[in-house]
């Protein structure tokens, strides 16, 4: 029983402190680098002069940052939060930045900065940026006052890409006819045990942005695009503890409450597949599906 489960309370302690935001970055979902490709393919359709200047809002800790970097002269990541910024310049020469950095073969992104700033501040000329996108962060925005100042920043023929994606899901590739009882698993965990512990934004991209509208003639969305990955249950019970959902939760019931939660979904994930694995051992399917609108300013 106890291989079964493993060694659960042992493996919490990375979830305080540095380990918690190790945790963060080891299980935030990677950007496809087809949909970065969707978005300078879409900006290129209409716009031929050099890419010179994008702007990522939102940026957060910067990946959705970095992986413009190949496309434009310069990029601007800019987010409200200090310590995402903070965050974002220590990882210029980060060794584990994402695939499509890989692919590019470059680390040091002489080509990016960053600011302190709010999404509907652009510090830049009228009609000067070729790109403005936001990575799983346009829900928070106050949209009309963000909107007025793209189609100010935006050179004619630039483009506005706004993209997430909703919670991803476990595969089990040794028996797929258990997969509607991971998600119902997976289900009863955010929809039920953490119902009211959620922002209410969080409704606007579980709804995948579909009432969200770029006020663009020239506007389109891509539900095409997703991320899958190799992982395990363990992995699994990680990723649902860095939810904001469950950390909320677990700032009104306490860390022991936390815990617990994690570890029925865990035990109920090791249950329904019936293995004699341990959750480590344990392989699953995670796919990452995302959800990409984009309009252009003519
Ligand atoms: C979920 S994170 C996404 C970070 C990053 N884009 C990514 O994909 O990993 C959302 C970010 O939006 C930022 N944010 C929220 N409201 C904002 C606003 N009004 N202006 C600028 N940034 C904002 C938050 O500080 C946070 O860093």
């Amino acid at each position: 029983m106890k291989k079964m489960f493993g060694n659960v309370l042992q493996q919490w302690t990375e979830f305080t402190g540095q380990g918690q935001a190790n945790l963060y970055d080891r299980h935030r979902a990677i950007v496809p680098p087809i949909l970065i490709e969707r978005m300078i393919t879409f900006l290129k359709e209409k716009y031929s002069q050099p890419l010179e200047l994008a702007y990522d809002v939102g940026c957060g800790s910067g990946e959705s940052s970095r992986v413009l970097t190949p496309y434009f002269k310069h990029v601007v990541g800019t987010d409200v939060n200090s310590e995402a910024i903070m965050e974002a310049e220590g990882k210029r020469g980060d060794q584990t930045c994402s695939q499509i950095e890989q692919a590019e073969g470059g680390w040091a992104h002489q080509n990016l900065t960053y600011q302190i700033c709010p999404a509907d501040l652009i510090p830049e000329k009228d009609n000067s940026v070729q790109m403005i996108s936001a990575s799983q962060a346009a829900h928070w925005f106050d949209l009309p006052k963000f909107y007025n100042e793209g189609q100010r920043v935006l050179s004619p023929g630039g483009v506005m890409c706004l993209y997430g994606h909703k919670c991803p899901t476990w595969r089990w590739s040794e028996d797929p006819s258990l997969n509607g009882e991971l998600d119902q698993a997976l289900t009863q965990l955010y929809a039920t045990d953490l119902k009211g512990y959620w922002a209410a934004e969080r409704d606007i991209v579980d709804n995948s942005y579909k009432n969200v509208t770029i006020p663009y003639t020239d506007f389109t969305r891509d539900d095409s695009c997703y991320h899958e990955m190799e992982t395990n249950v363990s992995d699994l019970a990680k990723y649902c503890w860095i939810w904001t959902g469950h950390q909320n939760y677990v700032k009104q019931h306490g860390v022991r409450k936390g815990k617990k939660l994690i570890r029925k979904l865990q035990e109920r994930v090791m249950s329904v597949l019936n293995v004699t694995t341990s959750p480590e051992e344990t392989i699953l399917t995670k796919r990452t599906s995302f959800f990409l609108l984009m309009g252009r300013k003519l």
